[in-house]
């Protein structure tokens, strides 16, 4: 990617950082996340105009706490500390006694009082609604800098050494709880970095294409699409660059949601005109699975079966050198940057074999979700294939508890196609991150006229969630509800019952296998 101007955010494993870098690209400003322990050399080179010191659950006091490197403080750059970053500043600057545990700690909303508005506050109104979320606090400002602002329970809720441009927050800026924190961080980028506004996604697209064209010059690419957003906007982001020398490969495991392959099919190879492969290999699945109950052996089966009918269409299109891969930024930071507790354990297409010995070709490893969606948008795929609901590599075998059958499956994909229908039908669809049908192969008595039933169960989950690391449970209307499970009862053979999950995650996890 071009040299452009830039920002670092520097994560100290706060629940917020890839909000900061977010919040910062939506002021036409790119931001680059890194490992709070960078060393400064490496920073220097990606010639930032200013490092942001995210937040962090530890105590800059205690023995092993997580410290940037002390050079970046020489690189003459603008420096905006928040949270656990201001108080990073007030002990390199002063000392680790200048922070301590507060006496109240603010969790929550609060009142933030400004003294000085020193370019930060600049246009702020005073008091303000802040969002605070913090159990240290700055006691005293270290020499050199002065204090602009106070809370409740922070007598340091701002500070700044102006000429060197420091400048520390105990608030949040970047969460839309703290009133005018666009503005607090615009008077950063623009006025105390002094950066200009040249990232946007058109400029993104611009160059994501030129630099697929330098990576695969006169060569052949093949990408494994899901059905999912990310692989599909990778593709279509490739096909522009490279057109037929772009193949597609769509494998139908017999474990997509309703009409999947059939809009995929349409999409791409219609109205796209792109080079699709699609392949039914449902038969070859569902015989490997047959019997099988356990999870993890489902999942490792489906894998291995992907890999294998994969590696068989990208053969015999031959002379292929790159693969395509919708891997988005989350992923990157998550595996990539020490501070983040976890990691991410699924991918759709890992591991491929090493003798396949292909490049890979990631152009939207520097994107979030939502702006993998508006690239979606601009080069023109269907709204129903941008903001699809993410979906499992495993598929349905992950929501059909236990041993698979044609039948269950059946039963799960009209359920599941309801709700969907619901959730569109009351213009919820879009405002909930995941929603779907389970079959957890629980029978139990209903009655039907005078009949008594022994039929299935479905469960309905639907979750909010911004990067499915944590979840909570959607709170759809009852009335949605309460039609949603007539209808299905009604409509779906065989199922007298249907729940709806309203576990979190943690303690839950969004799926059910
Ligand atoms: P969990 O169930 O762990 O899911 O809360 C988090 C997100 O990951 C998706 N998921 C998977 N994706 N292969 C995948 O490609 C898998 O084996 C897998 N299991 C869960 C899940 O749908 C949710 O978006």
């Amino acid at each position: 990617m071009k040299q452009r101007e830039n920002v670092v955010v520097l994560d100290f494993g706060a629940q917020y950082t890839q909000l900061i870098a977010r919040r910062v690209r939506e002021c036409g400003v790119y931001a680059e996340i890194l490992s709070g322990t960078t060393p400064a050399d490496e920073i220097a080179a990606r010639s930032p105009a200013g490092i942001i010191l995210s937040g962090g659950p530890g105590s800059v006091y205690e023995p092993d706490a997580l410290r940037p490197d002390p050079k970046i403080y020489d690189l003459g750059l603008a420096v905006l500390g928040i949270c656990y970053g201001q108080q990073l500043l007030a002990q390199h600057f002063g000392s680790s006694k200048n922070v301590c545990r507060a006496k109240h700690q603010e969790y929550g909303r609060t009142h933030l009082h400004i003294e000085r508005s020193e370019r930060l506050f600049c246009g702020v109104k005073s008091p303000l609604q802040v969002w605070m979320s913090h159990a240290d606090r700055v006691k005293q400002v270290p020499d050199g800098f002065v204090r602009l602002a106070r809370s409740k329970a922070a007598p340091v809720a701002a500070m700044a050494r102006p000429e060197e441009r420091l400048y520390g927050v105990q608030f949040h800026p970047e969460v839309e709880h703290t009133e005018q924190g666009r503005a607090i961080l615009e008077n950063w980028l623009f006025d105390i970095c002094q950066l200009k506004r040249d990232w946007s996604l058109k400029s993104f697209i611009d160059e994501a294409i030129e630099q697929i064209v330098q990576q695969v010059g006169e060569g052949k690419a093949v990408c494994g699409l899901s059905g999912g957003v990310d692989s599909a906007v990778a593709a279509a982001l490739v096909d522009r660059a490279i057109g037929d020398r772009l193949v597609c490969i769509f494998v139908d495991h017999g474990l997509l949601r309703a009409g999947e392959f059939e809009t995929v099919r349409e999409v791409f190879s219609e109205q796209f005109d792109l080079n699709l492969v699609a392949v039914d290999a449902s038969d070859r699945f569902l015989d490997r699975l047959s019997g099988v109950t356990d999870p993890e052996e489902k999942r490792r089966i489906i894998g291995e079966e992907f890999i294998a009918v994969f590696e068989e269409q990208a053969s015999s299109i031959g002379d292929v050198d790159f693969l395509v891969q919708g891997t988005i930024y989350p992923d990157v930071v998550e595996s990539g940057t020490q501070s983040s507790a976890v990691i991410k354990s699924h991918h759709n297409v890992g591991g491929l074999p090493d003798h396949m010995d292909l490049q890979l070709v990631e152009p939207l490893k520097y994107l979030f979700k939502d702006e993998v969606r508006r690239v979606g948008e601009q080069l023109g795929l269907p709204s129903e294939v941008v903001w699809r609901h993410p979906f499992p590599g495993p598929g349905l075998a992950v929501r059909v508890l236990g041993e698979l059958t044609a039948d269950k499956l059946f039963k799960l994909r009209q359920a599941d196609a309801i709700f969907m229908e619901q959730l569109r039908r009351y213009g919820l669809y879009r405002d909930i991150w995941q929603a779907f049908a389970v079959l957890p192969d629980v029978r139990s008595v209903g009655v039907k006229g005078d009949h008594r039933t022994y039929g299935q169960t479905v469960v309905l989950r639907a979750v909010t969630s911004t990067d499915a690391m944590t979840a909570d449970w959607a709170r759809i209307p009852h009335e949605v509800l309460d039609e949603t499970a007539g209808r299905i009862v009604n409509e779906v053979d065989g199922v007298n019952r249907v729940a709806y999950d309203i576990t979190t995650k943690p303690p839950g996890t969004i799926e059910w296998e």
